[in-house]
């Protein structure tokens, strides 16, 4: 037979969705894995919205839609932009997607030529360099700092910006690390960003896990001209516990979503009719559940970090969105006696098969001495979680001492 193609094989499988794999598999075996690896909400979706998608069945909205999606759902999304970005878009302007991540595909694809470079700061969601390359791009990683909270300043973007730079890939609450770049900080990045003529790719998709007071603007509302080269990126998946129902959107410059409609036309088509409707209630309805949802992740939050500061050596940044926790635990590496690790992979290897608690190794988000912890998971569950991962590491500490 002759060879996939190149692009087939060069991509890699996601760390996350990897691990998540591995953790269910033992949970089928009946072995009792403790997972604070998934990156989705433990909540379901609420009840309004899940009937407003069988109201939507029974209403036979069960055909194809547009290429770019049911006008209903591009309405009530300029409405959000216009709420909580003060941004001014045209419904034509929007194309539902099959969730954020297909968004990014798309908009990556109507982006990047082969040999453009794509700026992403690091640590960073495992799927950007993939998509990247898969479109023929080369990812060019940009190191962001813990002791500086993981926070991108134009300064560390200055000097990765060469003549084949076409765009910057920004991820606002941040996956894996949780930090968050308000509209003050925003400001040199965009303005960087016009200097050299690029583009931004900004995906907000934990826009509305935010734990400061403000909530968070796009970098898209800096002007006009930041708006246009814009493409944002965002959905209900995090927020309103609608993962599996696959809705996201893009909102950008009329001739970019023209040419990520006709992308969408000759690939997925659109995603399911159904599944905008529930998006549409979503995005429609009152903010109540989403409220309850983000004070649950806070509290969350603020309880994993006061239990994880007992752990002498472990290094937390306290993240201000997202529902994750970025641990550095390079103290815990290349100990002396049995448990020594060189990485994280081997570490979280070690927690899975000896203490049955799954975590996602640093490694895939380019980040090695780290671990993702998810706090999107029951109290219960983070409780015994973090309860093993105190164990396990003292253990790797009193075996080396
Ligand atoms: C940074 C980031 N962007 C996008 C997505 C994908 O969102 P969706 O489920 O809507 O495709 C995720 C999911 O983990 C994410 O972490």
């Amino acid at each position: 037979l002759k060879s996939l193609s190149d692009r087939a094989l060069g991509i890699k499988p996601s760390a996350t969705i990897a691990m998540d794999s591995r953790a269910k598999e033992l949970m089928a075996q009946g072995v009792p894995i403790i997972s604070l690896g998934a990156g989705e909400p433990d909540f379901s979706t609420p009840e309004t919205i899940k009937n407003d998608a069988i109201a939507a069945i029974h209403g036979n909205k069960t055909r194809y839609t547009l290429p770019s999606g049911i006008l209903e759902l591009k309405e009530a999304v300029c409405s959000e932009l216009k709420n909580r970005h003060h941004l001014h878009y045209d419904p034509a302007q929007i194309i539902i997607s099959s969730g954020a991540k297909h968004g990014i595909s798309n908009a990556l694809s109507v982006l990047i030529n082969p040999g453009d470079e794509v700026l992403i700061p690091s640590p960073c969601w495992v799927t950007y360099p993939e998509l990247v390359k898969y479109y023929g791009g080369t990812p060019v990683l940009v190191p962001t700092h813990q002791s500086a909270g993981f926070k991108l300043r134009a300064k560390d973007l200055e000097g990765y910006i060469t003549s084949a730079t076409k765009l910057l890939i920004l991820n606002n609450p941040n996956n894996p690390t949780g930090s968050t770049l308000n509209f003050a900080e925003l400001a040199p990045i965009a303005e960087l960003i016009l200097e050299h003529d690029l583009w931004c790719v900004s995906d907000e998709i934990y826009e509305y896990i935010c734990y400061q007071p403000q909530s968070l603007r796009s970098i898209a509302a800096f002007s006009p001209e930041m708006q246009q080269r814009t493409l944002i990126i965002s959905g209900v998946s995090k927020a309103f516990a609608m993962t599996g129902w696959r809705i996201g959107y893009s909102a950008s410059a009329p001739e970019v979503a023209l040419a990520i409609a006709r992308t969408q036309g000759q690939t997925t088509h659109h995603p399911a009719n159904i599944s905008q409707y529930a998006a549409l209630s979503a995005l429609s309805g009152n903010r109540e559940t989403v409220t309850q949802m983000v004070n649950a992740f806070k509290a969350r939050r603020d309880y994993a970090i006061a239990s994880l500061q007992d752990i002498p050596g472990l290094l937390a940044s306290i993240p201000e969105g997202a529902f994750y926790l970025f641990l550095n635990i390079q103290e815990f590496l290349n100990q002396a006696g049995a448990l020594n690790f060189k990485n994280s992979v081997e570490l979280c290897d070690y927690l899975l098969s000896s203490h049955h608690l799954a975590l996602i190794p640093g490694e895939g988000f380019g980040a090695p001495g780290y671990i993702r912890l998810s706090y999107a998971c029951s109290d219960a569950n983070l409780k015994t979680g973090i309860n093993r991962l105190k164990t396990a590491l003292n253990l790797i500490k009193s075996n080396a001492s």
